[in-house]
């Protein structure tokens, strides 16, 4: 049995001030949640009030991306070294924003997967189809490229660990949510995939979330879906009672 994970990715929202504020109100509401993980993503400049916010509870802290290199003139980027030394636990790669507006591809994706297990740290690693992918019947080999392109040279036993994000990008903040069994269509074939390339022991462990305009009234039905291990959620996220009833379903 798979323990299912609910994520938020607060992606460029909230100030620091703001997100003790939203912790302040979100802890309380799940304090009892021993059935999932919970993790968050909030922006870099909130990393270490959300880590000082959550410690010693059952919510952990993962930074929305790194940068693959230990050190270097990189101007902006944050080292995987800098996460780890915050404390966060987990971090996103490959998300298809950071695809769309600053080139990411699944060559950079394996290095940043590489370089967050070398630090400790658990990558989320975010795939999906384009609507038209989807529409010209392509989105199986799109997700087929995603997963071989960024899990080279990635070793059976730590990919294990690993969570995939299946985020449809004709999902992401469009209000349209993939129907229950077309996550799980997807999460099965992405399944079947990570058993070819990693071996069934593996891909029977992995955690696949869906991610794409989750709501409180969506997200017991995704949820329940045998293949959906959980859920990458962003709008909804930002509200702490929102995102309450989605980690509640
Ligand atoms: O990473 C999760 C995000 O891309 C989904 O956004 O607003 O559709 O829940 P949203």
């Amino acid at each position: 049995m798979r323990k299912p994970v609910i994520a938020a990715n607060w992606k460029m929202y909230k100030t620091p001030a703001q997100a003790q504020e939203f912790l302040q109100s979100f802890l309380p509401l799940v304090a009892d949640d021993t059935r999932d993980e919970i993790l968050l993503f909030p922006s870099y400049v909130d990393l270490s009030v959300a880590i000082a916010a959550t410690a010693g509870s059952n919510v952990s802290v993962g930074a929305q991306n790194i940068h693959y290199a230990e050190e270097g003139a990189y101007t902006g980027e944050i080292s995987p070294s800098m996460v780890e030394a915050l404390g966060a636990t987990h971090v996103l790669v490959g998300h298809s924003e950071r695809r769309q507006y600053f080139g990411e591809t699944d060559q950079i994706v394996n290095k940043k997967i590489h370089a967050a297990i070398h630090h400790g740290l658990t990558p989320v690693i975010c795939m999906g189809e384009t609507l038209e992918e989807r529409e010209a019947g392509r989105t199986e080999e799109a997700l087929l490229l995603h997963c071989q392109e960024s899990l080279k040279g990635i070793i059976p036993q730590v990919a294990e660990n690993f969570i995939i994000a299946y985020e449809p990008i004709w999902a992401i903040g469009t209000g349209k949510t993939a129907t229950p069994e077309m996550a799980g269509m997807a999460h099965f074939f992405i399944r079947t995939q990570i058993a070819h390339l990693l071996g069934r022991h593996t891909a029977d462990r992995i955690r696949i979330l869906y991610g794409g305009s989750v709501k409180p009234e969506n997200a017991c039905a995704l949820l329940n879906q045998p293949e959906v291990d959980g859920a990458l959620v962003g709008g909804a996220s930002l509200d702490p009672y929102s995102f309450a009833k989605i980690v509640n379903y």
